[in-house]
């Protein structure tokens, strides 16, 4: 080529690295982005309701539905004797979870019977006239409970040791032990489960569900139906959030809905009201962990034994996959010489928990942080120095207790950064000096570091596929096996697509996902969206591109280096060609325009039953500060101002990571501060509505709130354009606003004693440590339960 070659000249608008709003944006904030309850419905569409026990653990004597069926609008009264295939939609195979329970009742809400209605008002009046008769069965709610009854784990329990426990923990110069109580988490996505089943011909079926796992749903169908997979489409647009609550739970609904359609041979809908929703699908895990830790008078961790009880609820979903996740997390960033975690995931007579960001891994690094703070408050230090003293380090101090080496430790430079920028020191020094002469209005603030593994922990989920077409007008069709519930994936797709072909991001068109294009996709979970299917969408682009390259160097007799993808044009020799002209010439030549793209994960392994390998293919760090005041006579609080530094690599669209960082740093505060889920002696949840369950209000959020990327960062593995995953990691930092409201207890008694705040830090659960600590400052000079 000549030193004269014409250069295209603009940059294209919307690739990889560059902050863009969510291609949804507009349509979310103006009404016209469409959830499934807004498509159109089938002629003749029927509305299905569920109709649930009364019961937290029975017999079933009788079931009179003569009624249900007699009430007006009734077409059907489905059972699980009308379930024409197997009655299960266990997402592990395990067939303890029936579509609707049969003899016994496990749970207060199971869903017993569908009704199927011409219009839901009428299916959800019908399902009120339901007589059922019961043998009780006595119940377990508590997760304690559960464990001091022998009652049954809902799956195998996992152990992951190094060095020799016993040894590390008699020999420390000193020891401690505690129990920690760790709430669980209702999702509150805005739109709740939904699903629309469209009977085709044959055994053929069509499915929209508002689901993050479009092939599970297609799979559970199939199954429930007594066919093939091969019958079902499964498909979805987006959701209006899911936050691990669409992993498995949108199963049931969908089964309903096709069961429904395929017997009656009409459309049918189903959608529960926000209380059914609540009471009948699963939520985050809530832990009870007991640990045992032996440290020395420098504030070194040399050993930690600790148990992470789960309650599952009555059957085991992802409960294995997730206190599995819990282990692997409860070292967060430390080093531990000898170490043995063990899990036990308790069956209770509760709704069967399940995924919610961060998968059991905010609740194992809550144990964790839970030891750090015990260690600093009986060697009167701040934690942040009984942190740093535990880092993960070079060789010797890198294992983790899962046998994986930390190869990319960052975070002593997260937290350093984040130490200075935030003035961290001085404003600890001004609290203390404030608080010692504050009677009532105590504060307290606290930096708290994550580190968050990457990758679904079961090796074979870490695969994607995508499929592209380039139609001949240079217009381009996005699919992949992802799906959109708010967090940007497609947009970051998009880009990633747009920057592979050097086109604008309005060239191309983002479609809604369906298991017709993309086969046994994984669910869009464990943060990994992006990584996967990012790089499938960038291999299907590399295929065609591979095929244009080949094309033009023939058709234009060059070598293929002088064929190159510019901005919005290709370069072919001299010549700049607008990207649509060169695309139309390549369909008249015949070049296949449209590929599929694979990607899966490389270099990861995990061995269960050794608890060795390596899980991750990298991990993710960022640090936080928060600071809180409380009013100790009624244990009220707010939270004052949050610095948050992160780690996303290079991120692939800055503006939509600091608005993961910013809605999973307020969805993590809320699971820490004011949402309690509370079920009564009847194994009854009453906290079923946003009337008696808290969610954080706009009000809530941090006064003042800076949230930095940690621009420098670059992920050491080739994962899309050196990008880091996003959705999940910044869900632990308001870890530093739970430990914040702790020292601001824990002044009560001159920061002597560990404040033990359990989660949630509701205002009376603060008022609680208060008074426990007045009682203890005012007896003598306090000790912590150390032995
Ligand atoms: N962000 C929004 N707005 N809505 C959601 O439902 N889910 C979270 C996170 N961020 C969620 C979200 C969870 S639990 C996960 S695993 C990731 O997004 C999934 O998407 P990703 O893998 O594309 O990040
Ligand atoms: N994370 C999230 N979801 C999952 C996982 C995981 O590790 N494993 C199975 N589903
Ligand atoms: Mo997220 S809990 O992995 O869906």
């Amino acid at each position: 080529m000549g030193a004269h070659t014409p250069r295209s000249k603009t940059e294209i608008t919307g690739g990889a690295h560059v902050a863009r709003q969510h291609d949804s944006a507009h349509k979310h904030v103006t009404g016209s982005a469409d959830y499934i309850d807004d498509m159109p419905e089938p002629a003749g569409t029927l509305h299905a309701y569920l109709g649930l026990t009364d019961r937290a653990h029975a017999r079933i004597t009788a079931l009179d539905l003569d009624a249900v069926r007699a009430a007006e609008g009734v077409v059907a009264v489905l059972t699980g004797a009308d379930v024409p295939g197997v009655n299960d939609i266990s997402p592990t195979g395990r067939d303890d979870e029936p579509v609707l329970a049969t003899d016994t009742v496990l749970f207060h809400g199971q869903p017993v019977f569908a009704v199927i209605a011409e219009t839901r008002d009428l299916a959800r009046r019908a399902a009120k006239r339901a007589v059922i008769s019961y043998e009780d069965l006595p119940h377990i709610t508590d997760v304690r409970a559960a464990m001091e009854a022998n009652y049954p784990l809902v799956t195998d329990p996992l152990k992951l040791e190094r060095g020799d426990i016993a040894a590390g923990l008699s020999a420390a110069p000193r020891r401690l032990q505690g129990e920690m109580r760790i709430g669980g988490q209702d999702h509150f996505y805005l739109e709740g489960h939904i699903a629309m089943a469209i009977p085709g011909e044959d055994d053929e079926v069509t499915v929209w569900s508002s689901t993050q796992h479009p092939s599970e749903v297609q799979h559970m169908v199939a199954h429930a139906l007594g066919t093939v997979s091969n019958a079902v489409t499964v498909q979805i647009r987006r959701m209006g959030g899911g936050f691990g609550g669409k992993e498995t739970q949108a199963n049931q609904f969908a089964a309903i809905a096709a069961i429904a359609a395929k017997k009656l041979n009409r459309a049918v809908k189903i959608r529960p009201d926000r209380d059914d929703d609540m009471i009948i699908t699963g939520k985050r895990h809530d832990f009870v962990v007991d640990y045992d830790v032996g440290f020395d008078d420098s504030g070194k961790i040399h050993a930690l034994d600790a148990t992470f009880a789960a309650r599952c609820g009555f059957s085991s979903d992802l409960s294995g996959a997730v206190t599995d996740r819990a282990l692997f997390h409860a070292d967060n960033c430390y080093y531990f010489e000898d170490v043995r975690l063990t899990s036990k995931p308790m069956m209770t007579n509760t709704v069967s928990n399940t995924a919610f960001r961060g998968f059991g891994g905010p609740q194992g690094m809550l144990g964790g942080e839970r030891v750090i703070e015990e260690v600093a408050y009986a060697l009167g230090r701040d934690p942040l120095e009984i942190r740093k003293a535990n880092f993960y380090g070079g060789p010797g101090r890198d294992l983790t207790p899962y046998h994986q080496t930390v190869e990319d430790n960052i975070i002593e430079r997260v937290v350093d950064e984040l130490e200075t920028c935030s003035d961290y020191q001085a404003r600890r020094a001004e609290i203390i000096d404030f608080n010692e002469n504050s009677p009532v209005i105590r504060r307290g603030i606290a930096l708290t570091p994550v580190k968050f593994g990457i990758s679904f922990t079961a090796t074979w989920f870490n695969q994607a596929g995508a499929l592209v077409h380039v139609y001949q007008d240079g217009s381009i069709h996005l699919n992949h096996g992802g799906t959109e519930m708010g967090q940007g994936l497609n947009t970051k797709v998009a880009q990633v697509l747009a920057d592979e072909f050097q086109v604008d991001l309005d060239t191309i068109r983002i479609t809604a996902t369906t298991t017709g294009k993309v086969p046994n996709t994984s669910a869009t979970a464990a943060s990994s969206g992006t990584d996967l299917n990012g790089m499938a969408v960038a291999n299907a682009a590399q295929q065609i591109k591979t095929r244009l390259v080949a094309f033009a160097a023939e058709k234009f007799n060059i070598p293929e280096d002088q064929v190159e993808f510019e901005p919005n044009h290709v370069r072919v020799g001299n010549e700049l060609m607008p990207f649509g002209d060169f695309i139309k010439l390549a369909y008249q030549e015949r070049v296949q325009l449209s590929a599929a793209g694979f990607y899966k994960t490389p270099d990861i392994h995990w061995d269960r039953a050794a608890g060795k390998g390596r899980p991750f293919y990298y991990f993710a760090y960022g640090a936080a500060v928060s600071e809180v005041s409380i009013d100790t006579l009624t244990g009220e609080y707010q939270v004052d101002r949050v610095d948050v530094l992160h780690d996303t690599g290079r991120s692939l669209n800055p503006a939509l990571d600091i608005g993961q960082i910013e809605g999973a740093f307020v969805q993590g505060m809320g699971w820490l501060t004011t949402e309690e889920l509370w079920w009564d002696d009847k194994g009854r949840l009453r906290t079923h509505a946003p009337s008696t369950y808290k969610i954080p209000l706009a009000s809530d959020r941090p006064k003042i709130f800076n949230v930095k990327l940690a621009d420098w960062a670059e992920n050491r593995e080739p994962t899309v354009r050196r990008s880091k995953a996003v959705g999940e990691p910044p869900f632990m930092l308001p870890i530093s606003v739970l430990e914040a409201l702790g020292m601001a207890v824990a002044s009560i008694a001159d920061y002597k004693v560990s404040p033990r705040l359990d989660a949630p830090a509701t205002p009376e659960r603060v008022l609680m440590a208060v008074e426990r600590l007045k009682a203890m400052a005012d007896e003598q000079p306090a000790e912590n339960s150390e032995s």
